[in-house]
């Protein structure tokens, strides 16, 4: 099983003077969900970035099982908030399109887009063209990307923002199903309290100027929810409501004076 590690990671861009984030250390194993949550500007993005590889902090060191990263690299996948995808190309060319530049042979690289795209419920519509899809289903067309070249870490970046509430309620389920199947260890920027809380094992919260972690907890509504409880009754228990609170109290915390 694999680790993916920022250790005392600070990043302050080139031009600037202030860090963005400082002394941010945070581990997600395969099996974890990790969900980061924190107000504008606070540095959600920088840290997947950083995770991803697209980045490289100014101190500290992210690392997979002990080794470096100094890239992106197969064993993490990301998805995007805007979802990326190249909308003239089919949705079965688009799952496949990675498969492609990673010198997989035409067929296996068919047959594993299909298999994914009937996994995120997208069976019947693989020789579309993204733009003939809604929303919805295109952030599954990126989830089955992600997740069709077997990676590690599904990196992502508030994939569900722009979904109304019933699909985001539906993309949760299948997310949480996604990764129960995959072992993949996920690790999620989102503004939605209540999302992170569902699926999550574990909700970081980042405070601003300079993003630092202020809040951290272990839930496993996820869990409970893939082992069969109904997810109205869990989100409507005094403990989710009490965890939802003690979560928005940390991201609005005033700064000490
Ligand atoms: N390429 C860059 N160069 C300089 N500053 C940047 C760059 N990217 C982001 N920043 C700054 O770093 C800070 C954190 O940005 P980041 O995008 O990580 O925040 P965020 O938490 O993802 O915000 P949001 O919730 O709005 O997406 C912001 O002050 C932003 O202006
Ligand atoms: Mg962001």
């Amino acid at each position: 099983m694999s680790v993916l590690s920022l250790s005392h990671i600070s990043l302050t861009y080139s031009g600037t003077a202030q860090p963005v984030l400082k002394d941010v250390t945070l581990s997600l194993s395969q099996g974890d969900f990790i969900s980061v949550i924190g107000r504008s500007g606070s540095g959600k993005t920088s840290l997947m970035n950083l995770a991803a590889g697209f980045l490289q902090p100014s101190s500290g060191q992210v690392s997979i099982g002990g080794a470096p990263v100094t890239g992106p690299g197969p064993d993490r996948a990301v998805v995007f908030q805007d979802d990326a995808l190249f909308p003239w190309r089919t949705v079965v060319e688009n799952v496949a399109l990675p498969l492609k530049l990673a010198g997989v042979a035409r067929e296996e690289r068919e047959a594993t887009a299909r298999r994914w795209l009937a996994a995120v419920h997208l069976e019947g519509q693989e020789d579309k063209h993204i733009w003939q899809l809604s929303g919805g289903q295109r952030q599954r067309v990126g989830i089955a990307r992600a997740l069709a070249s077997g990676p590690d870490f599904l990196l992502m970046d508030e994939p569900l923002g722009a979904l109304d509430a019933m699909t985001r309620d539906r993309m949760h389920e299948l997310l949480l199903q996604l990764w129960d199947q995959s072992h993949t260890g996920a690790l999620l920027i989102t503004h939605s309290v209540e999302e992170a809380l569902f699926l999550s094992t574990s909700v970081v919260v980042l405070a601003p100027d300079p993003g630092r972690i202020s809040f951290q907890e272990s839930y496993d509504y996820g869990r409970r929810f893939i082992r069969g409880e109904d997810p109205r009754a869990l989100k409507s228990e005094p403990g989710f409501i009490a965890a939802r609170e003690r979560l928005l109290a940390a991201i609005y915390e005033k700064e000490p004076a």
